[in-house]
């Protein structure tokens, strides 16, 4: 509830939703307006983070020269989309230590599909063609989400991901048209990758605990399930190219919706996963912690060289 000294910025507010205007860092706006787009695009920033691991795992070991640089240059990608969306967040007026703090100690959530292992180069092939698939038709639907920083940052965020999604989907048809031996490897990434990629888009609308209010405020633009079946939708056709088999035996055409039914997600794993229970939810967090307590004396130099800097000004003053 917001007091009544509120009511003329919170008609304001309203006002500039509806007429599809952006609210910027220094407008005025609801308490939990906020919270909601902290607790989002902070997830976000964390997944593109803890994402790099299991890509990362692969980088030594890709199969040639150019399969390496290529692997490299989007896992660095990565690191630069968790920089914009952790900036953007900080305009909100929270500080990048509290936001790490809180992934560090399980607070906030990353996207669950990252605490799965990466067993065969496959996976890399499936990660790029799925993941980085799904999270295309999810932020392309976040170009017009309301907040000014958030909806431009989807923007440089989302022609790099084609990218992604693209080489990922080459890895794919290469294996797919390989040896036998390639063919099974490509099938199996795919078969184990399928339903975490669709848990990427969260629950079912009905059991969605911030949807209603997200999509209120223009923060979400489309449904979780909307954006699933899109994904679903685009990416059929795709397996198909592949001339692999369904990885759901239930996904088939429906005539009349046009549109593919599929099988139900298994809720009772992405609630675990989420959790805190997945094959590498552990591992993935302890290595987040080292490679921040590494950097300290990075941040510890950036400290020391603007105090001097301070300093400096000050005596010239
Ligand atoms: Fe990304
Ligand atoms: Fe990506």
């Amino acid at each position: 509830m917001q007091s009544v000294d509120n009511a003329a910025e919170q008609i304001e507010f309203d006002r500039r939703i509806v007429e599809e205007q952006k609210i910027e860092p220094s407008d005025w706006m609801p308490e939990d307006y906020r919270k909601n787009l902290i607790r989002q695009m902070s997830q976000h920033a964390h997944s593109e983070v803890i994402g790099m691991q299991p890509e990362g795992n692969w980088i030594t070991r890709a199969p040639s020269l150019r399969r390496k640089a290529v692997l490299l240059s989007k896992v660095q990608d990565e690191a630069g989309h968790g920089l914009y969306l952790y900036s953007a967040t900080e305009s909100l007026g929270v500080s990048r230590s509290e936001l790490i703090e809180a992934l560090q100690t399980g607070v906030a959530k990353y996207a669950s599909i990252f605490n799965y292992p990466t067993l065969t180069w496959a996976d890399v092939g499936a990660i790029g063609w799925l993941v980085d698939g799904a999270a295309i038709v999810n932020q392309i639907s976040l170009q017009r989400t309301s907040y000014g920083p958030y909806a431009r940052a989807m923007i440089r965020i989302c022609k790099e991901e084609s990218f992604h999604q693209r080489q990922g989907y080459e890895i794919m048809y290469e294996l797919a048209h390989g040896s036998p031996e390639q063919k099974a490897m490509a099938q199996d990434a795919m078969n184990r990758n399928w339903w975490p990629a669709l848990m990427m888009f969260g629950p079912h609308d009905s059991d969605s605990a911030h949807s209603g209010r997200s999509m209120q405020w223009k923060i979400k633009r489309v449904s979780n399930d909307d954006l699933r079946q899109k994904f679903i939708d685009q990416t059929v056709p795709q397996i198909e190219v592949l001339g692999l088999e369904m990885p759901d035996p239930e996904i088939k055409w429906n005539e009349e919706k046009g549109q593919y039914d599929s099988g139900e997600i298994n809720w009772e794993e992405f609630y675990q996963v989420i959790n805190g229970s997945g094959p590498c939810n552990y591992q993935r967090l302890k290595h987040h912690k080292k490679a921040h307590q590494d950097g300290e004396w990075v941040r510890e130099a950036v400290r020391a060289y603007s105090e001097k800097q301070q300093t400096k000004k000050e005596n010239v003053a």
